[in-house]
């Protein structure tokens, strides 16, 4: 672990590292090689962003189509406020933080109460991190805001801690995991917590598959854009060689599974180099490299996967359309 930016004892913003440039490049080095030589082909959702990719996700919260982020914003200005008097945290610890931007109702609630003293957001992008790290720092100077570049998959011992804690992981991105990896990060975060802490837990519901598709393949092609992406940085970090017009952004909604998947489709037989990696990767004519799944959910479903973490929904709430649910649980 390397201590980045303050330090112990210190009231500035702290970054904690536990997941470097040299460990996130042997990860990538052992995903890439097991999911580029599989078939089928598939990557982790985590490599979609870097710097680049953060910010196309960015812009994507602000498409029409896609309604996630407003729904999900719409939950937590109504109940906000109710949250913070349920659960009284004293720390906020922020799971795939992102820019931190719906959180911010949380924190001006929890403020406003009284109880809160610390915000912990935690991200696999550095970058993003150290970019939202800065806005909150002048936003809200009375709290100690302690970041944590990690991998949510691997380095939850770091949000653990003595003190009432609120674990929110929002934006629906506990469906980018597929239900083995999902179900053993619920059990990992349940795990960590302590009786009086609770999990906010925003998940995206199911719904039609026109409304669903729509969200994930834009007109004006800003999901391509960050779903291709992933190619750039394969390139630039595994001097791979992927000429990215070659390859086009598909969407499909698997019904059965209740899952989008997002792929990237080879519009050409072609051979691929990976120099850090030493490999020549073939893709046929029309073969996808699936690049992300966001599952959506039902909320008896919720539920059931949260008792199975041995977690117990306290509430439930969605938007006016039912779009989009927000979880508050506990340790059973
Ligand atoms: N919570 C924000 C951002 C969602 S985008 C929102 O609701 O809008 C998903 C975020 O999770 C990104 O910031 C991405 O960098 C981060 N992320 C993706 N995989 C991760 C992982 N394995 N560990 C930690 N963060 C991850
Ligand atoms: C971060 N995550 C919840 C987004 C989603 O909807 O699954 C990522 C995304 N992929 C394409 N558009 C947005």
């Amino acid at each position: 672990m390397r201590m980045l930016e303050g330090g112990i004892g210190e009231e500035g913003p702290r970054l904690k590292v536990l997941f470097d440039e040299a460990a996130r490049r042997r990860a990538l080095m052992e995903e890439a090689r097991a999911g580029l030589t599989a078939m089928p082909k598939a990557l982790s959702p985590r490599w979609l962003y870097d710097e680049r990719g953060s910010l196309l996700f960015e812009e994507i919260t602000r498409l029409e189509v896609y309604y996630p982020t407003r729904r999900e914003r719409a939950i937590l200005r109504a109940y906000a406020r109710e949250i913070a008097r349920l659960t009284r945290a004293e720390t906020l610890v922020e799971l795939g933080s992102g820019t931190s931007e719906k959180t911010r109702m949380l924190l001006t609630a929890l403020s406003d109460l009284g109880t809160l003293r610390r915000f912990v957001p935690f991200d696999v992008s550095a970058a993003t991190l150290r970019a939202s790290m800065t806005r909150l720092r002048r936003d809200y100077p009375h709290l100690l805001l302690e970041g944590v570049v990690g991998d949510f998959e691997h380095h939850l011992q770091a949000i653990r801690g003595d003190d009432r804690r609120l674990i929110a992981f929002l934006g629906g991105t506990i469906g980018n995991l597929e239900p083995a990896p999902r179900a053993r990060f619920l059990r990992e975060v349940a795990r960590t917590m302590k009786v009086g802490d609770a999990l906010l837990l925003g998940t995206d519901l199911v719904k039609a598959r026109e409304r669903l598709l729509a969200a994930y393949d834009d007109p004006e092609g800003v999901t391509a854009a960050f779903n291709l992406n992933v190619l750039y940085v394969l390139n630039r970090e595994l001097g791979a060689r992927f000429d990215v017009p070659r390859f086009e952004h598909r969407v499909r909604f698997d019904e059965e599974r209740a899952w989008i998947e997002m792929s990237l489709r080879s519009r050409c037989a072609q051979v691929v180099p990976v120099t850090a990696l030493g490999l020549q990767v073939p893709f046929a004519e029309g073969e996808a490299l699936r690049t992300e799944i966001s599952a959506k959910f039902r909320p008896e479903q919720v539920q059931a996967e949260l008792a199975a973490a041995g977690l117990r929904m306290m509430d439930w709430w969605t938007d006016d359309g039912g779009e989009f649910g927000v979880s508050l649980s506990t340790r059973r």
